[in-house]
């Protein structure tokens, strides 16, 4: 068998997806922007400043982050401790897209990666997992859909958990963010030469959960 890689801006719906297609395949399924995240919140506990590059490379050798799966779900443990709880946080979130362009952070949260799929195979979602990561998974997918989808689609989380936003601005940082994420100097966001793209724009979660394993099939 072999690993599937499923990179994509953010909110394309790549970890929902990437869940569905681990679950209908029994693949264990890998959350690298959960460990950037971890990795951000030890930045934060130790007073480290997002633009300080020296000290976010010094500081990254202190932190141990492992992962562990309890009830099929992935558990980041920070130097021990389970920070699921603490990294879903605007805060992290923001450290996590200035500390994740550090390469010494990558090198060693790459490493981690690479070792987990090698023991099993993986439903790996990211920014770099076709580029970088699992450069011979079986199958790459780019997982994207048009900024307004997106921000729509955050429009409606938001609105369900009864905040106050407009949409405009929700779609300005999504394409904002993207710039960002494209551009950066260290594995930037892009489509690997062998890997599928899919347009989520128009499609259900379930159409493209589908369309990934049904490509999965055709390979395996
Ligand atoms: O997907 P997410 O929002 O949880 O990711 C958090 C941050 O980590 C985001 O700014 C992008 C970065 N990231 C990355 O650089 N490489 C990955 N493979 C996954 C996430």
């Amino acid at each position: 068998m072999g690993n599937i890689a499923i990179d994509g801006p953010a909110g394309a719906g790549k970890s929902t997806i990437a869940k569905m297609v681990a679950k209908e395949l029994g693949f264990v399924y890998v959350d690298t922007g959960a460990m950037y995240r971890a990795m951000a919140l030890y930045m934060i506990n130790n007073n480290v400043s997002a633009d300080d590059a020296d000290k976010i490379s010094a500081t990254c050798q202190s932190a141990d982050i492992t992962i562990k799966y309890e009830n099929n779900e992935q558990i980041v443990y920070l130097n021990g401790e389970n920070v699921n709880g603490k990294i879903r946080t605007e805060e992290v979130g923001k450290m996590a897209s200035a500390s994740s362009v550090n390469g010494d952070v990558r090198k060693k949260l790459v490493e981690l990666q690479q070792k987990l799929a090698k023991t099993t195979d993986v439903v790996m979602d990211g920014r770099d997992i076709g580029t970088v990561v699992l450069p011979d998974a079986l199958l790459k997918v780019y997982l994207t859909a048009s900024s307004r989808v997106r921000a729509e689609r955050r429009y409606k989380e938001l609105i369900a958990k009864g905040e106050n936003c407009d949409i405009d601005v929700i779609e300005k940082d999504i394409i904002d963010r993207d710039y960002r994420d494209m551009h950066r100097e260290n594995s930037p966001l892009m489509q690997a030469d062998d890997a599928v793209l899919v347009d989520s724009s128009d499609m259900s979660i379930k159409e493209v959960a589908d369309k990934i394993i049904e490509l999965y099939k055709e390979r395996a």
